[in-house]
């Protein structure tokens, strides 16, 4: 093992000024006009795919894109072969997002091992990073696709759900030249990995009012995710009188106030309805079906399934009420997720190396980490953006905590002593 001490620490500047720089490269490539969307299996997903193979193989990696849409990169130890660090996260975006969510936890680990690389050094164990390709499952509803192929619970179900435009993700995927029958193949065994460990912005308040440029998730909130499907009965606006109607706009409505209500009743509990879609849409015909999303979430999961359960049961409630039809799905859901002591313990000593004050918080919002929960420990850095703000086009960083980061991510690699 190297000493740290002795080993080149590239300054936080120009580690910043890579990253950011890297940042921007990637956000150009982007469905929207306002933020950034980049969903899973489009032209925008394979350019940022192809802008990381050429930072992954510039750092002397070994590149790839897997069958499930991944870009990975494994940078080999002192021999060939070794269990490996992964190190990951997303390069899909949510709609009108912003540049950090997902594309920092990429790009700083690619930039760590290139000054390794640089460096002429090898660790006793290898390393994988990962850009996985379906985190946030705009496209799809799904969430954390990629990651759970590798951590080999990769659920095939997901393969028949169609997108707005009809197109099923396994078409998708095999118009992208992937494989799904290959899928399986992708999986990891817990021997094949020392740890898991992500980088990603904060998305909340907590460091930036602390002054704090990074921070150590000690967990990970749990989230579960419904469609909802609300069938009244369309009509004239002009000609049935109020009494008489079976409107499905009204009913989400009553059903969307009902979830606020629910989940502002303690601290850690969430509940967000995203997506609404009116059939027929048209000003003057009373809505016929109405569909829309729920996510609930919270730090353990007996808080956020007793709130489901109650949202369920409201909304079944004011639909008999209201005479109209109520169809109710889980589209996914992910336990929460406790980050492993050692892995914590040895962040915090690259915090307190890099001369930060270290300082332990929670998740609110979901990672690729949960997915590797099952398979080996697992281990996130947070990193301050500006006003907390995230999946936001005002989405903000500094390159000084860029690089910053990207400093504190070096050395916890370098001195990583798996027990
Ligand atoms: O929803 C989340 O928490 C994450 O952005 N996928
Ligand atoms: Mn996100
Ligand atoms: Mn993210």
């Amino acid at each position: 093992m190297p000493d740290r001490e002795n080993t080149f620490m590239p300054p936080g500047e120009a580690l910043g000024a890579e990253i950011m720089a890297r940042a921007e490269a990637a956000a150009v490539h982007n469905e929207a006009s306002e933020g950034i969307t980049r969903r899973f299996a489009t032209p925008g997903h394979r350019a940022v795919s192809d802008l990381v193979l050429g930072w992954m193989r510039e750092a002397g990696m070994t590149a790839w894109v897997d069958d499930a849409g991944n870009t990975v990169g494994r940078y080999e130890g002192t021999s060939p072969g070794l269990p490996a660090l992964y190190i990951g996260s997303h390069q899909d975006t949510v709609r009108s997002g912003g540049k950090y969510d997902g594309m920092l936890g990429v790009i700083t680990p690619i930039s760590c091992v290139k000054a390794l690389h640089e460096n002429g050094e090898r660790l006793p164990f290898a390393i994988e990073v990962f850009a996985f390709g379906d985190e946030e499952g705009v496209r799809y509803g799904t969430s954390f696709v990629g990651s759970a192929a590798v951590a080999g619970n990769f659920d095939a179900d997901c393969l028949m759900r169609l997108d707005d435009d009809g197109i099923s993700m396994n078409q998708a995927m095999r118009d992208f030249g992937l494989d799904p029958a290959k899928i399986p193949a992708i999986a990891r065994k817990a021997e094949d990995v020392l740890a898991y460990v992500e980088l990603h912005i904060e998305q909340g308040p907590v460091l930036e009012a602390e002054g704090l440029p990074v921070g150590i998730v000690t967990s990970i909130v749990g989230g579960t995710r419904l469609s909802v499907a609300i069938s009244g009965v369309a009509g004239h606006a002009g000609t049935v009188p109020m009494v008489r109607r079976h409107d499905a706009l009204t009913a989400a409505s009553e059903a969307v106030l009902a979830i606020e209500r629910r989940c502002s009743v303690q601290d850690g509990l969430v509940g967000t309805v995203g997506r609404l879609a009116v059939v027929p849409d048209a000003i003057n015909v009373i809505p016929g079906v109405v569909r829309f999303t729920i996510d609930i979430r919270a730090p353990e999961n007996a808080v956020r399934d007793a709130a489901v359960a109650d949202v369920r049961a409201e909304i079944k409630a004011l639909c008999a009420r209201r005479g109209v039809n109520l169809d109710l799905d889980q589209a996914n859901q992910s336990d929460a997720s406790v980050c492993t002591p050692w892995i914590m313990d040895q962040i915090e000593g690259a915090v307190a190396g890099e001369g930060i004050a270290p300082r332990r918080l929670y998740s609110g919002a979901g990672h690729d980490a949960q997915a590797f929960d099952g398979l080996t420990d697992i281990g996130m850095l947070f990193v301050r953006c500006k006003d907390g703000i995230s999946h936001n086009p005002a989405e903000a960083i500094t390159a000084a905590d860029a690089g910053t980061a990207a400093r504190v991510m070096l050395r916890f690699i370098r001195g990583l002593e798996a027990p």
